[in-house]
C-alpha cells in the first residue's frame, strides 16, 4: 500500500494538472519545520505549496502551532531547490511511524540527498538554555529500541538495506558547516552539539524521568526526528539535525514535603514544560535559524 501511494503521490506532485514546474520538482534539500519553525519557509522563492490532504497518503496532522504543506521552491541565493514540510507527523498523534514518515519517503523519490531536519526539544544538559541550538551529533531511539522502529515489517528494499547502520546518521560535514555559518553570520554562541532521545510523549517527562534520559546520556529530549532520520538514513539521504531548546527539562529531586524538614529542602515552585513556552521559545530564535539554514543550504 506504501508503495502504491507513494507512486500515486509522485504522480501527483510531478505530472497532474498542478504538476510542479521543472526547475521545482527535483529538490536536492529537504527541510523538516519543527514546532514553531515553520518560519522557515518565509526565506524561500517561487513557492508552490500543497495542503497535506491533498498528497496522496499523507495522514493529518493535528497539533496546534503545526499547520499541514509541503511547499516546493527555491533558496538561498544560489536558488537551491528545496522542499519543506511545514509541520510534521507525531507518534503521539496516534499515527503508525510508517506513516509519520512517508514524506521522507516522498522526498527520497524526489531526489533529495540532503534532509535538514529541525524540532522543538527540551534541555536535559544544565549547560543549555532556553533558545539554544543544538547540532544533533547522535541519538537514542528509545520506542526504536524497545520495538516501535518505523523500519520494522518488510524490508523496502528500494529504498535500502534490511539492516541499515545508524552510528553515522549525522553528518560530520553539514555539523561543521553549522559551526562556520553561525560565526561567518555573526550569530551570538548560542551553538551546542549533543544527544537527541526520543521519547513517545504526548506528556511532558517526570522528573525522574528526566534524570533517567540524562543518564543514558541524553542532552536534549523531544517527540520527533529520530523515525524521519532513521527512515532518511535508510534511503541514503545525508541527515543535519537542529534541536531548538525551548524549556529546560526539570532534573532536580523532588525535595521533601516533610514541613519539619529544613527549609532549604522543603518543596519550591519548579517551572513546568508547557506547549506555551515551546512555541514562544521558538518565535524568539526563528530569526537566526532561517538565516543559518539559507547559508547551509547554500553551501550544501
Ligand atoms: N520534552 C519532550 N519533548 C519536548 C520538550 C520536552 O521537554 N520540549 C519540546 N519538546
Amino acid at each position: 500500500a506504501t508503495t502504491q501511494n507513494l507512486q500515486s503521490a509522485l504522480s501527483f506532485l510531478t505530472l497532474g494538472d498542478r504538476a510542479l514546474p521543472a526547475n521545482l520538482a527535483k529538490p536536492a534539500v529537504g527541510i523538516v519545520c519543527g514546532s514553531g519553525l515553520g518560519g522557515l519557509v518565509d526565506i524561500i522563492r517561487n513557492k508552490v505549496e500543497f495542503s497535506y490532504t491533498e498528497i496522496p497518503g499523507f495522514v493529518n496532522s493535528t497539533v496546534a502551532g503545526h499547520a499541514g504543506k509541503l511547499v516546493f521552491g527555491l533558496l538561498g541565493d544560489n536558488d537551491v531547490p528545496t522542499v519543506c514540510m511545514v509541520g510534521r507527523f507525531h507518534y503521539y498523534e496516534g499515527f503508525a511511524l510508517s506513516q509519520t514518515t512517508y514524506p521522507i519517503r516522498l522526498m527520497s523519490l524526489l531526489g533529495v540527498q540532503t534532509l535538514i531536519v529541525t524540532n522543538a526539544a527540551g534541555g536535559l544538559n544544565p549547560a543549555f538554555q532556553i533558545g539554544d541550538v543544538c547540532i544533533i551529533e547522535d541519538h537514542i531511539n528509545l520506542p526504536g529500541m524497545t520495538g516501535n522502529n518505523p523500519l520494522i515489517g518488510p524490508n523496502m528494499a528500494e529504498f535500502g538495506p534490511r539492516f541499515p547502520p545508524v552510528s553515522d546518521a549525522y553528518c560530520p560535514r553539514l555539523r561543521r558547516l553549522v559551526y562556520e555559518a553561525a560565526k561567518k553570520l555573526n550569530i551570538p554562541k548560542f551553538l551546542h552539539e549533543g544527544v537527541y532521545v526520543f521519547v513517545s510523549g504526548p506528556s511532558y517527562e517526570s522528573k525522574a524521568e528526566c534524570r533517567f534520559l540524562r543518564s543514558i546520556g541524553a542532552d536534549v529530549v523531544g517527540m520527533s526526528t529520530i523515525p524521519e532520520v532513521v527512515v532518511a538514513r535508510h534511503c541514503g539521504i545525508k541527515v543535519l539535525g537542529l534541536s531548538l531548546v525551548t524549556n529546560r527539562a526539570v532534573v532536580h529531586r523532588e525535595p521533601r514535603s516533610d514541613p519539619d524538614a529544613p527549609a532549604e529542602e522543603r518543596p519550591v515552585e519548579e517551572k513546568m514544560a508547557s506547549h506555551q513556552e515551546v512555541l514562544e521559545a521558538a518565535d524568539s530564535r526563528a530569526k537566526d535559524l532561517q538565516t543559518l539554514v539559507k547559508y547551509l543550504v547554500e553551501m550544501i
